[in-house]
This record gives structure tokens, C-alpha cells and sequence, in this order.
């Protein structure tokens, strides 16, 4: 068997990117984690970067801004993964320069890990934060850089946790409020599974210029669906407040920032469908759930039992 590949991961220190540091320790790739300086005596973060050392994981000092200093990291692996945030979705620009620089990577995967930035019916603000992953995405074929693109659709701890509801930090116990008519299909997937899967797929040929996406049967559900688990579980029949398209635009409208944001990610996702209403073709990508059927993932009905 071909030896696992070296990654290289920026953004580790992130929400998303302790996951896929730990799923890449524990799968035995010799994983590199590239940090600032000044990370690692912040004191939550540097708890964070002790555990990675103690599974292994080797830090690389760094920087997005330091072209010298990411070229050098990218030249130790195979594989870079990006979980850069939402703030610097433009600058990968900059490691795409360092990547064809060093000349030497098998994969890159973007900082992704949400919604197919290529098919969506989102609207503003969300609109112009995805065309920023698209921008990153054409850049990247455009250099003729070997990638895969993670659409993971949303975080279970990110969603299930209130169940989407606005400015709560409990699922709902009395009222829910319902976007749309609660019929679309959404996908929630647990962060610690995002990583297994995101993991298997760099050095799986199947994905390499395909986008992998993680629909996981049993956490593809429906609002109305959702709640009904939820309301079972609480053995409580909760009060539905639904909210129709044109209400929640205009209330999209009128929202500042970042709860416009949010409204406008639950109108793409539970109003629109952009997790699941399109069939994923094996020209374009795969779904994760298919590829590696050994993944036990943890399913949104056992995850509510947490918050009972
Ligand atoms: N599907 C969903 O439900 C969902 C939810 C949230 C996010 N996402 C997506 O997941 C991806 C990652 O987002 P996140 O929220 O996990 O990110 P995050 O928590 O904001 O983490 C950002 C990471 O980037 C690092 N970073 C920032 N500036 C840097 C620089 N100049 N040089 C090197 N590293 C730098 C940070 O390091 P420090 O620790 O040093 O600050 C941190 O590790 C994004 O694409 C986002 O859109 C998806």
C-alpha cells in the first residue's frame, strides 16, 4: 500500500480545522498544522496546539501574509487542506501562488466545508461570501492545482444545538419558529464526521478534481421532520411559527448585520434546498456516505439525545 500522504493543514487552530487536524492524527497521515506565532501563547489556543503536539502533530510556524514562510510549509507535504475562515477566503489567493510555487502538491482542498458555492439560490449577504469560494475554486483550476472540494452542508454543533432558532441557546421547549413550509430537505453533519470523511477523501483517486459532498442518509431531514424528532424526544408537542419566503426577504432585508447573514443561510438551506436539490453526478462529485460506508456517522437523532 502507497505510503498516506503528508497534510499540511492552515486554519487548524479554527472551528472546523481541530477536526480535521485530529481525523488526520488519528488516521496516521504525518500531519502538519502552519500557525502564527502569536497563537501559541493565546491561551485557549495554545491548549488546542498542546493536544495536537501530544497526538503528533508537527507545528510549522507561519503566515498567510508570509509568502516565504508558506512556501516553505507547503514544501514539507502532498496535501494542503485550507479551513481558513470566512474573513480570509480572498487571501487563499495568496497560498494558491505559494502551492504553484513550490510545484509539488498531489491535493489542495479550499476552505469549503458548507453549501456547493456552484449551485445555490442563496441571496444577499450570503451571495457575495460564496462568490468569493467560487473565485477561489476558478483560480485553482485555472493553475491547474489537483483539488477536491468539501461541501459538508451545515455543522450539526453550528444547527442542532437551537435547532436554528434566532438568539436562543437551547432547542426550543414551548414555540419553533419554521422557515418556509418546513418541507425541504437540509443535511446536518457532526464536525468530528466532517473531518473522518474529508480525510479519507485525499488520497481516494475517486475525488481528485471532484467535489465530495456528505449527504449521510439519516441527517437528511426535513424542518417539519426535524422538529418531529425533537418533539418526541421532549414528549412535547411544541407551537409552529411559520414564516413564508416573502416575509423572511423582507426580513432579510431589514436585518443588520450578521443576523441578515443567517437569515439568508436558513432561506438558501431550509427554504431553497441547496444542500439536496440537485443530483450529484459522478462528472462533477461523489457523496461521501457512498464512498466510505465504514464511516459510522454519528446520526441527528442520536445527537439530540445531548440536548434532552
Ligand atoms: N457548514 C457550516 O455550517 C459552516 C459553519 C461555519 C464555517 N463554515 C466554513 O468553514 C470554513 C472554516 O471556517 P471556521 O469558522 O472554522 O474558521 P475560523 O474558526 O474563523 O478559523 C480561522 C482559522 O484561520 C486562521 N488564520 C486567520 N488568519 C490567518 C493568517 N493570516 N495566517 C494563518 N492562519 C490564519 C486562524 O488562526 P488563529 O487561531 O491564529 O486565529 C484560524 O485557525 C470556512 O470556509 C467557513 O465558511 C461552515
Amino acid at each position: 500500500m502507497a505510503a498516506k500522504s503528508k497534510i499540511l493543514i492552515l486554519g487548524g487552530t479554527g472551528y472546523i480545522g481541530k477536526f480535521i487536524v485530529k481525523a488526520s492524527a488519528e488516521a496516521g497521515h504525518p500531519t502538519f498544522v502552519l500557525v502564527r506565532e502569536s497563537t501559541v501563547s493565546h491561551p485557549e489556543k495554545s491548549k488546542l496546539i498542546d493536544t495536537f503536539k501530544s497526538s503528533g502533530v508537527t507545528l510549522l510556524y507561519g503566515d498567510l501574509n508570509d509568502h516565504e514562510s508558506l512556501v516553505k510549509a507547503v514544501k514539507e507535504v502532498d496535501v494542503v487542506i485550507s479551513t481558513l475562515g470566512g474573513q480570509q477566503i480572498d487571501d487563499q489567493l495568496k497560498l494558491i501562488a505559494a502551492i504553484k510555487e513550490a510545484g509539488n502538491i498531489k491535493r489542495f482542498l479550499p476552505s469549503e466545508f458548507g453549501l456547493d458555492v456552484d449551485r445555490h439560490n442563496a441571496v444577499e449577504p450570503v451571495t457575495s461570501f460564496l462568490a468569493k469560494k467560487v473565485k477561489i475554486r476558478r483560480a485553482i483550476e485555472a493553475e491547474g492545482i489537483p483539488y477536491s472540494y468539501v461541501c459538508s452542508n451545515a455543522f450539526a454543533g453550528y444547527f442542532l444545538p437551537t435547532l436554528g432558532q434566532q438568539n436562543v441557546t437551547a432547542p426550543p421547549r414551548d414555540k419553533v419558529v419554521i422557515l418556509g413550509d418546513g418541507n425541504v430537505q437540509a443535511v446536518y453533519v457532526l464536525e468530528e464526521d466532517v473531518g473522518t470523511y474529508t480525510i479519507k477523501a485525499v488520497d481516494d483517486p475517486r475525488t481528485l478534481n471532484k467535489t465530495l459532498y456528505l449527504r449521510p442518509p439519516a441527517n437528511v431531514l426535513t424542518f417539519n421532520q426535524l422538529v418531529s424528532l425533537w418533539e418526541a424526544k421532549i414528549k412535547t408537542t411544541l407551537e409552529k411559527v411559520y414564516i413564508p419566503e416573502d416575509q423572511l426577504l423582507n426580513y432579510i432585508q431589514e436585518s443588520p448585520f450578521p443576523a441578515n447573514l443567517q437569515l439568508a443561510l436558513g432561506h438558501s438551506i431550509l427554504v431553497k434546498g441547496d444542500c439536496t436539490n440537485f443530483e450529484i453526478d459522478p462528472y462533477f462529485g461523489l457523496e461521501g456516505s457512498k464512498l466510505y460506508p465504514e464511516v459510522k456517522y454519528t446520526t441527528v437523532d442520536n445527537y439530540l439525545n445531548a440536548f434532552v
